[in-house]
């Protein structure tokens, strides 16, 4: 029986054969990366490993480890051997995915590399000597990337899951009081990883924290009796990630009635991921949506039309509609069209969108729309655009709260997007 790793694999080895071909090459190894360390100290920055090397296998790598693939050939694994007696053995893990593979253990001053055919090109950092340089594989194998395999898919499903234990977690600990260092630690509790492990730092903003949008630090100070909790966590399920926003209010007032807005609004844009549609057009229509709420809730007088030429929109949700996800939380290849490497930058309407592709069927991409009330915005608002038509005693009100994100993980599909979050949600009540 074919496993949904084999299968997986594959799909791989199609890949990057064809790339072989393309580029007229004999070899390609593929290096996780090595370890660095602190300025003047002995201690390691956390590793990360290069995604197209961990995308190969069942498990996370560490550094250090190689795969080469020939064409017609198993590929083959080259795994560190550890002898020292500082760190704990490093044993290749057991498991079917053997099968598949050519196990090749090493140290690292073993010549592994000795007898590889002289078109051998690199992918990962720090190139070898004995690599050739070609222009223009990596763009043609990160291109596929966005389209994920079954396996990945499965895989992203079960760091969801973890991703919606933490959430609910962190919510709890919300409604408890606590300060946002204690929410975090409900929320990798829950998700059972270390903060090492997560697949980007967790932000956990309280009242007018979520209104920052990559809000690094977390307050020891328990508040008690927070307005708002915005939480933009995700687990990371060997390698892979998921990445979800929720936003809770403690009473329902009218920020709660925003909240709920936003999130009706979000998921009418997850229904939206279909294969053909143009994610900048998705963006676009989240700009009008913003309008929409802005109206509707008395923030802006002025309708979506004069919003829109104004920029109105922008001041509350300055960012991008969402990304691709898989390896890394923003995936590569977001910005490339094909996959010589053509690029399609974002537009000044939408400077930070990290997403222009058209959407394929089995991507997967966040979709998290915001609305944010951050005073460094307002104030430029104020300063630059007449008649702006905003209430500014009803933003006044709402300046406490911080602001709203609602992000979801969606696998595109040509009918019916899939949520991974919303299922992992629904799993878990
Ligand atoms: N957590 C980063 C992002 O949502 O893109
Ligand atoms: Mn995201
Ligand atoms: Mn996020």
């Amino acid at each position: 029986m074919t496993t949904l790793y084999q299968a997986h694999l594959a799909i791989l080895v199609d890949r990057y054969e064809n790339a072989m071909a393309h580029f007229g090459l004999d070899a390609i190894v593929l290096a996780s990366g090595e370890k660095s360390y602190y300025f003047q100290d002995d201690h390691t920055h956390p590793f990360h490993v290069y995604s197209g090397a961990q995308q190969w296998l069942p498990f996370s790598l560490g550094a250090e480890t190689y795969i080469v693939l020939r064409t017609g050939e198993k590929p083959i694994l080259v795994w560190p051997i550890r002898d020292d007696f500082w760190h704990a053995p490093n044993p290749v893990p057991s498991g079917d995915w053997q099968q598949n593979w050519n196990i090749i253990t090493a140290k690292k001053t073993d010549k592994w590399f000795g007898d590889l055919p002289k078109k051998t090109a690199w992918l990962g950092p720090q190139p070898m000597a004995f690599a050739v340089s070609c222009e223009g594989l990596k763009a043609y194998v990160d291109f596929a990337k966005a389209v994920k395999t079954d396996f990945e898919i499965h895989t992203m499903r079960q760091a969801s899951l973890r991703g919606a234990a933490g959430h609910l977690a962190a919510k709890e600990a919300f409604l408890a009081g606590m300060s946002e260092l204690d929410i975090h630690l409900a929320f990798l509790k829950a998700s059972q990883q270390s903060a090492f492990q997560e697949p980007y730092p967790g932000i956990v903003g309280l009242n007018e924290h979520a209104a920052v949008l990559h809000y690094e630090h977390k307050s020891i100070e328990p508040l008690g009796n927070s307005r708002t909790l915005l939480i933009d966590a995700g687990a990371n399920e060997h390698g892979y990630a998921s990445d979800i926003t929720r936003t809770f209010a403690r009473h329902d007032d009218d920020f709660n009635a925003l909240i709920q807005d936003l999130d009706t609004m979000e998921q009418t844009l997850c229904h939206s991921a279909l294969s053909g549609v143009n994610f900048r057009d998705l963006h676009q229509q989240t700009l009008i949506g913003i309008a929409t709420l802005l109206r509707e809730h008395k923030i802006c007088a002025l309708n979506v039309e004069e919003q829109l030429s104004k920029r109105i929109p922008q001041v509350f949700f300055p960012h991008g509609l969402g990304h691709l996800l898989g390896l890394q939380v923003h995936d590569v290849g977001g910005h490339q069209i094909d996959k010589l490497g053509t690029l399609s930058m974002p537009d000044e309407q939408a400077p930070f969108l990290r997403l222009t592709r058209t959407l394929a069927e089995n991507m997967v991409i966040t979709i998290e729309p915001g609305l944010y009330f951050i005073p460094m915005l307002l104030e430029k608002m104020q300063a630059d655009i007449p008649q702006h038509g905003c209430d500014m005693a009803r933003i006044e009100h709402f300046l406490p709260y911080g602001g709203i994100r609602i992000e979801d993980n969606v696998v595109v599909k040509n009918h019916q997007p899939v949520n991974l979050t919303r299922e992992a949600f629904l799993s878990k009540l």
